[in-house]
């Protein structure tokens, strides 16, 4: 075991994001470069987060890691490229000092354990927060203070967008190297205060593709997708970004979806074709064009990643109608009380012209419940010493929840 001396830990939280304009498709596997810019908002860590100890010690004799208490195999090339990215900033660091020799902590091995506080199972995006946090805390443990989009970015390329709260871009970049493939926070989370999201859990039938293996796919046989990358997100992220600027919510709304349409378009027009929706994703999407027709403004917008949950956003004094209306297309088979979670919103009810215009039969149990929460902060450092997931031995603490 360490002496308690020779273990220094740092334990960090990073938030989940969600692509308002999608990145989809890499120019580069190895460094993972995308082919074009996207554009997200960085989700409440109160409500979805993932929490990491980093610990070093010159008694450990490998570098080891837990996820949500189990160990993984530490040898993943994206676990390892992030490991090695991190080591190869703390060198620098040290050797463009005052020409001192490395800190003893740069040959030393480091544990990691990281739990999520959301369900893995539920098939909301993991890796972004995941990779985002490791980053992180592998920084602070290391030293490094530089831009960290290219270590997270080499875990996974949505994960470089988690380093920042607020309203998230990743700039594409040209060079070869990938050092202009940035994470930049386009406005902080106190920007739009009355700005919501709504995590709508559905039911997976099957395994979705995951998305590296669907976006290889994807560059390789869809030609709509090269065009999307090339002609259209360009023009897209600069109108996001004054979308967002302006906090115009029928402008930032309309986008979204139609950009969240067009990345399942492009799975469509992927060879074999790739689809990610299912029923109650169709669903999704009908019950929130109907509402916003019943408004006669664009008062809620969708989105959609690799698999069939929704997002929804919407504004602070919309909140209770949608999750009245959710519920009403959606009703809980069971434990009705757990259906949302995260922020209160007061029960209200569905008016009958309103249920009219959705003209939907209820589906029970297509959405198993609902997380509602807001725009968030980027990762946080976590000052309590009883945080550490890890013990003063360097192994996973037994009780592991977030
Ligand atoms: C649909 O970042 O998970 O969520 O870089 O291969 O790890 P890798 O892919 P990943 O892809 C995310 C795709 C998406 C859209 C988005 O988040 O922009």
């Amino acid at each position: 075991m360490p002496s308690d001396q020779s273990l220094l830990a740092v334990t960090c939280t990073a938030p989940v994001n969600i692509a308002v304009i999608k990145y989809w498709g890499k120019r580069d596997e190895e460094l993972i470069l995308p082919l074009n810019s996207s554009l997200s908002v960085t989700v409440h860590q109160d409500q979805l987060r993932t929490t990491t100890t980093a610990a070093i010690s010159k008694d450990f004799t490998e570098d080891r890691v837990w996820l949500n208490g189990l160990e993984e195999d530490v040898g993943q090339p994206r676990l390892q490229a992030c490991l090695r990215e991190i080591r190869r900033l703390a060198r620098k660091r040290t050797s463009t000092g005052d020409g001192d020799p490395p800190p003893p902590s740069l040959s030393d091995r480091v544990h990691v354990a990281s739990v999520n506080n959301f369900p893995t199972a539920a098939g909301l995006a993991s890796s972004a927060a995941g990779f985002a946090c490791l980053a992180y805390t592998l920084a602070r443990v290391y030293g490094v203070e530089d831009d960290l989009s290219e270590v997270a970015r080499q875990g996974s390329g949505s994960a470089c967008r988690s380093l920042y709260g607020g309203f998230v871009e990743w700039q594409m970049g040209q060079r070869a190297d990938g050092k202009d493939s940035v994470a930049r926070q386009v406005a902080p989370e106190s920007h739009w205060p009355q700005l919501r999201v709504l995590i709508l859990v559905v039911s997976a039938e099957r395994k979705p593709t995951g998305s590296t293996v669907g976006m290889q796919t994807s560059v390789q046989t869809s030609a709509l997708l090269k065009f999307r990358a090339e002609a259209l997100v360009p023009a897209r992220m600069v109108e996001m970004a004054r979308c967002v600027r302006e906090r115009d919510f029928p402008g930032f709304a309309e986008l979204t979806m139609k950009d969240s349409n067009q990345f399942h378009a492009t799975c469509l027009d992927t060879f074999p074709p790739i689809s990610y929706l299912n029923d109650t994703s169709r669903r999704i999407v009908q019950l929130v064009h109907r509402f916003n027709a019943h408004h006669g403004q664009t008062k809620v917008a969708y989105t959609f990643d690799a698999g069939p949950n929704a997002v929804l956003f919407t504004l602070e004094d919309t909140m209770a109608e949608i999750v009245a209306v959710v519920r009403h297309a959606f009703p809980p088979e069971a434990n009705g009380d757990k259906f949302l979670k995260g922020l209160p919103v007061t029960p209200v009810p569905v008016s009958d012209e309103l249920k009219a215009t959705l003209a939907m039969e209820p589906a029970p149990g297509g959405v198993q419940y609902v997380i509602a929460t807001q725009v968030g902060p980027g990762p946080q450092v976590l000052n309590d010493p009883d945080a550490h997931l890890l013990g003063p031995d360097g192994l996973p603490k037994p009780r592991l929840a977030a």
